[in-house]
């Protein structure tokens, strides 16, 4: 879909990160842009930096009824809805058997449900329009093997199947609809940092897995190289919405923003059909 003044997105996630930089390099080419997120403070200082093509609107995605309060703002203010960025994400660590089932249900209400809640709710406004697009934020996490951190990568596995699903569906009644679902790599935010920073310390500083027995960092040094190496990837979340508009206006199904990290999910498929036995 051709991004154009006027038009009208959502962005979930929207107070900082990935979304805070889709938001803006959206206002920047004129499209005026709702902001949803539950970090109320940010979202208000993300919207006052975007100037008055952007509005706020206090929204936890796992609530359907929140989701539905935020489309009628969107069009109450706007009066249209052409693009939904469901951006909205978050993670949690530990093995899958320890993580607490409370948390489990927390990732998957946001990552899941969240995406759910939006598609549910604008899908059938950007139906009516015949025009619009859908972009579904998940992950390289969910085409590789994730350790220590199931919840996430489960979630974001589900919401490619998803996303291809929506996208067949939409083929058949209204294939004007754009559907893209983005495996981002290692973008430089919030999140990322949470993880990156403790497995790469401050010079001559302690971290907290420096204080895990000694038996337990033994285990999870391949884990921690591998997000330390993570760090050395990192790309910028103005670089990663680039990506993501161009992925928009190409219309393209999958988009990453790291496709030499993504050769792993080849790794990961050719060990399932070598399994199967499947030689063709
Ligand atoms: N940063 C990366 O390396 C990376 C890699 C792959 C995928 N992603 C995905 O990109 C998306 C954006 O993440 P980010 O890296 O910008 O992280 P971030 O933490 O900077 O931003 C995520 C935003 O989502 C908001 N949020 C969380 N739960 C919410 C809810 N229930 N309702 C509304 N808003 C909620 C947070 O308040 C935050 O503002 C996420 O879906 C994440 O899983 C990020």
């Amino acid at each position: 879909m051709k991004l154009e003044a006027g038009q009208v997105a959502v962005v979930t996630g929207a107070a900082n990160g990935i979304g805070a930089a889709v938001a803006a390099a959206l206002v920047q080419r004129g499209l005026r842009v709702v902001l949803a997120d539950t970090d109320s403070e940010a979202l208000a200082t993300t919207a006052t930096e975007l100037g008055n093509r952007a509005i706020a609107v206090p929204t936890d995605v796992a609530d359907i009824e929140q989701v539905r309060v935020l489309a009628d703002r969107t069009l109450a203010e706007f009066g249209r809805v052409d693009l939904v960025f469901n951006n909205a994400g978050m993670g949690t660590g530990g093995p899958s058997w320890e993580i607490d089932p409370g948390d489990w249900d927390r990732v998957w209400a946001v990552n899941i449900g969240g995406v759910v809640n939006g598609i549910h709710v604008f899908t059938p406004h950007l139906i009516s329009a015949g025009q619009g697009h859908i972009v579904n934020t998940a992950s390289l996490a969910g085409l590789t093997v994730g350790l220590f951190g199931a919840p996430y990568a489960a979630s974001k596995a589900a919401l490619i199947s998803l996303s291809e699903s929506l996208r067949g569906e939409l083929d058949l009644v209204a294939p004007n609809i754009g559907v893209t679902v983005v495996c981002p790599g290692p973008v430089d935010t919030r999140m990322l940092r949470g993880l990156t920073d403790l497995a790469t310390p401050p010079e001559g500083g302690a971290t907290e897995s420096e204080e895990l027995p000694p038996e337990v960092m033994a285990k999870l040094a391949p884990m921690m190289e591998a997000v330390a190496e993570m760090a050395t990837e990192m790309i910028t979340a103005t670089r990663a919405a680039e990506i993501i508009l161009d992925a928009v206006e190409s219309g393209k199904l999958y988009e990453t923003t790291h496709p030499d990290m993504a050769v792993a999910a080849r790794e990961r498929i050719d060990t399932i059909l070598e399994s199967f036995g499947t030689t063709a």
